[in-house]
């Protein structure tokens, strides 16, 4: 997000770093205070391709998923390289390429998902039950970001509201709240603010229960095929996809049943620009920049992309009854 722009003093552009001797040093400096990873100083694809991290963590492993495949779209893919190398993930820093270098030593299994709060089954799901909430499916969506950038990615996984189904919520649930890991010795963005962008830790997300239970409301365990990477937020992250992509929280940790709208981080960092319901909306602008267009980055390169109208609900007007009885430019 562009919310906040700082001078990442830890990043220095690839032509400073002149000298290996030097860039060793402060790379054993960053490991020491944790930031494991912190490929953006080299990317760690150019390190590794002059053999000088022996001791990096292995790269992450993707498998393969059994999956429905989803019906055709008439959306053109985003390449897979384009969606898993320019990413929201501020856990492991602000930049678009951060997430991609910084977090594949990022451990997923074992998993804990909890599911709690007001339920008359709570549910505690080990790694290898994340695959197995219900038969896997394939949904292509649009993934429109408030940055105003899009694309639309092949996703793997299973409606939210069949793993809220398993967990009974009582009658008094009204909104359901999320949780991302949280974890500073892997995520160095959540110990140290100009990496994490100034958001406070863990990252939180929420919605009413009518749109958890809508069923285009999915939570993703893979994509393009594959157990999910970690920069798109491994093993487990809620994808809706008629809302801002900051709506969409990554390796979610926990899932909560409560009474009370629930706080969500991007809300807490800047309420007059971030609001609770964040519908794609082209209507309504945020206060800096218009939505009323985006750029769907589509080929290869990161600068190509098309310019296109932005649609009402992202193009879901299916969803559209949820929102008959609110002014969405106020509840925005
Ligand atoms: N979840 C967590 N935990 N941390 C984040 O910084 N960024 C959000 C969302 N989920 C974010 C997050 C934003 S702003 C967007 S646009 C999407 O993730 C991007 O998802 P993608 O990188 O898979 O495209």
């Amino acid at each position: 997000m562009t919310f906040i722009r700082r001078n990442r003093s830890w990043q220095l552009p690839d032509n400073q770093v002149t000298d290996e001797n030097i860039y060793r040093q402060r790379r054993s400096v960053l490991k020491a205070m944790g930031f494991i990873g912190a490929g953006s100083l080299l990317s760690s694809h150019q390190a590794n391709a002059l053999g000088w991290f022996s001791d990096d963590p292995e790269p992450f492993q993707q498998r393969e998923l059994v999956f429905s495949p989803a019906e055709k779209s008439t959306d053109t893919l985003t390449p897979e390289q384009v969606a898993t190398g320019h990413n929201n993930f501020y856990e492991f820093g602000t930049g678009k390429g951060d997430p991609k270098d910084n977090a594949q030593g990022f451990k997923v299994n074992p998993w804990e998902l909890v599911v709690d709060g007001m339920v008359d089954k709570p549910l505690r799901l080990d790694y290898d039950q994340l695959y197995k909430i219900s038969a896997l499916e394939e949904r292509i969506y649009r993934l429109r970001c408030v940055e105003a950038w899009s694309m639309v990615i092949p996703w793997i996984g299973v409606p939210l509201s069949a793993l809220l189904k398993q967990a009974s919520p009582t009658s008094a649930a009204k909104y359901v709240a999320f949780e991302t890991l949280y974890d500073p010795e892997q995520m160095p963005g959540q110990s140290n603010r100009f990496i994490g962008g100034g958001i406070k830790y863990p990252y939180v997300e929420g919605l009413r229960i009518d749109e958890a239970m809508h069923d285009l409301t999915f939570l993703s365990v893979g994509a393009y095929g594959k157990t999910l990477p970690p920069q798109n937020g491994a093993p487990i992250r809620l994808v809706v996809p008629w809302k801002y992509g900051f709506k969409s929280i990554k390796s979610v940790v926990r899932i909560r049943l409560t009474d009370r709208q629930p706080p969500t981080t991007w809300n807490i960092l800047a309420p007059q620009e971030y609001g609770f319901y964040a519908n794609v909306n082209p209507m309504v602008d945020h206060p800096r920049w218009s939505q009323a267009r985006e750029r769907r980055l589509s080929g290869s390169g990161l600068f190509n992309q098309d310019r296109i109208d932005t649609q009402l609900f992202n193009g879901y007007r299916e969803v559209a009854s949820l929102y008959r009885d609110i002014d969405l430019t106020r509840y925005y």
